[in-house]
């Protein structure tokens, strides 16, 4: 990145988070007092498993990931209350943005938070107990309150992958745009470039999007390889946008 200020990194205020109402304690130390950072993009995001699965696709596979994605989903916290499912979803720009925020929330696991660095974020974390059919320990979900970017690439594809162009002040726009210049639609989890019955426009011509978005959708168009998938091009224009499991 050329200029460091316009340096940003994605925050989630977790569900575990938000029941316990710390929403207000994040904030604060997250506050442009603190960190020198200011607000680039803020939603309330109703976390659907295509865009909790994107965003922690680099755990597939590991035995924590379907507590995990359970848990951003905000299906432990909100069991019987699915209108409370949901995360806060942040964009903070500034010098150092990812390091920063990283810094002040602390180890990914809340007991060693509490032993290294007591006063972070993830110090006023839990850690759950995960267990087989038989009973046994098969190791640990870690409630950790929120999600910090862990490098400014890693930024990058998660602020892609939360946030439209038209969430972020165009002057705060850290990554390249264009205009959309076809019609795009998801039929089936399938791409399509024809409206069919069922199937749910997400880019218009016209549309501003990341250049990379549109990059990667005109190579999977074309049956080519891409820089990501079609999901995480997807998940942020079906945010808020329709019941979980309609498509
Ligand atoms: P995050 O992405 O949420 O900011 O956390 P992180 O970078 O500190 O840690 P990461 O390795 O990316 O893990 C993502 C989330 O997965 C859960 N986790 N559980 N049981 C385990 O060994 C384990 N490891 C990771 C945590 O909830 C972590 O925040
Ligand atoms: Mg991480």
């Amino acid at each position: 990145m050329e200029n460091k200020e316009l340096e940003q990194t994605l925050v989630l205020i977790k569900p575990d988070a938000l029941k316990n109402s710390l929403t207000g304690y994040v904030l604060s130390q997250l506050s442009q007092f603190h960190t020198g950072l200011i607000f680039a993009g803020s939603k309330i995001v109703s976390v659907s498993k295509m865009l909790a699965d994107e965003h922690y696709a680099e755990h597939r596979g590991k035995v924590f990931f379907p507590s995990l994605i359970e848990y951003i989903s905000g299906l432990i916290h909100f069991t019987g209350e699915p209108w409370r499912r949901r995360v806060i979803a942040l964009v903070y720009q500034g010098a150092d943005a990812v390091k920063k925020v990283r810094d002040i929330s602390g180890p990914t696991n809340p007991h060693i938070a509490r032993d290294t660095r007591p006063g972070c974020i993830r110090a006023l974390g839990t850690l759950v107990p995960l267990k087989d059919d038989q009973g046994n320990d098969v190791g640990e979900r870690m409630d950790n309150l929120i999600h910090a970017s862990a490098t400014p690439d890693e930024a990058e594809r998660e602020i892609k992958l939360w946030f439209k162009p038209g969430d972020i002040p165009p002057a705060m726009h850290a990554y390249p745009v264009d205009t959309c210049q076809d019609f795009y639609y998801l039929k089936g989890n399938k791409l399509s470039m024809t409206h069919e019955p069922g199937s749910i426009c997400f880019l218009a011509p016209g549309n501003t999007a990341w250049k990379s978005d549109l990059k990667a959708l005109s190579n999977l168009k074309d049956g080519k390889e891409a820089s990501c998938s079609l999901e995480a091009v997807v998940a942020k224009h079906l945010i808020n946008e329709r019941p979980e499991g309609s498509s």
